[in-house]
């Protein structure tokens, strides 16, 4: 039996990704911001999958703290074999005016990018020892966009799209990385596009025009349901020959600046000095 975890499975895609590899047979750890979200999910996921194997931890992955906990949680529970199958970076979120995390970072680069970077770190030797995935939600919008060198947090002029479609090929640059840098690890890394989701992200903390556009936008989404479809396939199968991005099931064309080695190398040790660690992984290049 494998065994998943997917951050930000109490709604959206994360939700509908736990439902269809629950269904599949895995062994589903979900990660939700509040112990109120995880049971209310768990419920329903139960009512539509009655013999899933699920467990819910909860923690603000905003907060590397909570980071840190989340992945001593999922630790504990994993101990037996000490194997992680998949690790499906997925939480994100969006808001509309500059926010700061508990830690003084950006609210989208640290949920969107440090939170994944963090706990992959976390759980490295356990994907390792299962010669593992790590999946990430990514987004076409990394497409036309640039590292913000000069100010990454954006904290001189915030602007939510920016900051967000930063958020966005930071997920691109650092599976690139993962993939360059612990090639003899057994681990891969992809990133899924999961196109246009009819989901809550843009109605969540933000207000006024984002969540006016976002309501209207959301209506032509696909389902879930039908994007949890890629986080399956990329779990259960090992396509070959190995491609980075994925869309509906199929290899997608992704933004030739996330082949850049010097943008990744220099997210990579910013990451690092954000997150106060040195991610070896056991056998770097
Ligand atoms: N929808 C789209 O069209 C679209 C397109 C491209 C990429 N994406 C990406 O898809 C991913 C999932 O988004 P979604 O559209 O499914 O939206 P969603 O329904 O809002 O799902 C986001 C999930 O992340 C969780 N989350 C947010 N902040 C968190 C925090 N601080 N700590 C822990 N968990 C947190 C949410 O929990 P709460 O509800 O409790 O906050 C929720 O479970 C995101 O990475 C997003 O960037 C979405």
């Amino acid at each position: 039996m494998k065994t998943v975890v997917i951050t930000g499975a109490t709604s959206g895609i994360g939700f509908a990704a736990a439902k269809a590899l629950a269904a599949s047979g895995a062994r589903v750890i979900g990660v939700g911001r509040t112990q109120d979200t995880c049971e209310k999910a768990k419920a329903e996921l139960l009512v539509a999958v009655p013999n899933a194997d699920i467990t819910y931890v909860h923690g603000d992955l905003s907060s590397q703290t909570d980071v840190n906990a989340v992945a001593d949680e999922i630790q504990s529970l994993i101990a037996t074999s000490g194997c992680l199958d998949a690790l499906i970076n997925n939480a994100g979120g969006v808001r509309s005016g500059y926010t700061t995390t508990p830690d003084g970072y950006e609210l989208q680069f640290a949920l969107n990018h440090l939170a994944g970077f963090l706990l992959t770190f976390k759980l490295w030797e356990n994907l390792r020892k299962a010669k593992g995935r790590v999946i990430f939600t990514g987004s076409n919008s990394h497409k036309k966009t640039r590292m913000h060198w000069s100010d990454v947090m954006y904290s001189k002029h915030y602007s939510c799209l920016m900051a967000y479609k930063q958020s966005k090929l930071c997920n691109m640059l650092f599976a690139r990385e993962i993939n360059r840098r612990f090639v003899d690890s057994g681990v891969k890394a992809y990133v899924v596009d999961p196109g246009l989701v009819n989901t809550g992200i843009g109605n969540k903390q933000t207000g006024g025009i984002v969540s006016a556009f976002w309501r209207m936008r959301k209506k032509h989404g696909d389902s879930p349901e039908y994007v949890a479809q890629t986080y399956s396939y990329l779990c259960n199968q090992m396509p070959t020959p190995f491609w980075l991005y994925y869309h509906a099931c199929k290899p997608a064309d992704y933004d030739k600046h996330v082949d850049n080695e010097q943008d990744a190398k220099r997210l990579f040790e910013l990451s690092e000095q954000l997150c106060g660690i040195r991610f070896n992984g056991g056998d770097e290049k």
